[in-house]
């Protein structure tokens, strides 16, 4: 056996390298749909929508912070979600970096929720700030800081 030198150009090189790509928010909505479906709309009763109050909560500064401490605490009602009282219980997801929470978060309020580009993304620095923020609430606590939306 005769070893032969092996020359790969540069540019196979370039685009065999592991590209460090920013997370899938869509795909990290896999399982949020779990429970809130893919298409945001929920379930009564159980599962709250994701759509017109998420949209108006992504506008404000304290309705972003409780996005983000839903998602890293964890959220028990009584919380009120377009009109309607739900008394459940959403469990802390884990295994999400900030960088992950916050690809998902853009994802719900922009495309799930429909604010398409009127929404600001969320940004790592911003999940990071706010999950900190709020590292020793539980669940109830993080419903209790749910913003009152203007009435409809
Ligand atoms: C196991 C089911 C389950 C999963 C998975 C889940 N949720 Fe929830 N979510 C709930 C329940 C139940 C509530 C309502 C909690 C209550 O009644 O206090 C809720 C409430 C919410 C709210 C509050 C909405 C509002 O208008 O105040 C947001 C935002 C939310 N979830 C986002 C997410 C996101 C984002 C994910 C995925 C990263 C996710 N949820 C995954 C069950 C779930």
């Amino acid at each position: 056996m005769r070893h032969r030198l092996l020359v790969v150009p540069l540019s196979v090189l370039l685009a065999a390298a592991p590209v460090q790509s920013a997370p899938d928010g869509a795909k990290i909505y896999q399982r949020c749909a779990a429970c809130h479906l893919a298409t945001g709309k929920g379930v009564p009763g159980a599962f709250p929508p994701l759509q017109s109050d998420v949209r108006a909560l992504a506008g404000m500064p304290d309705g972003r912070r409780y996005l983000v401490l839903a998602v890293t605490r964890g959220l028990a009602g009584p919380i009120t979600v377009e009109g309607k009282t739900y008394r459940g219980m959403m469990p802390a997801q884990g295994g999400l970096d900030d960088e992950s929470i916050a690809a998902v978060l853009t994802h719900v309020t922009g495309t799930i929720a429909g604010g398409g580009k009127g929404v600001k993304a969320f940004t790592a620095a911003e999940v990071k700030a706010a999950r900190e923020s709020g590292a020793t609430l539980d669940a109830a606590a993080v419903a209790r800081l749910q913003p009152k939306l203007p009435a409809k």
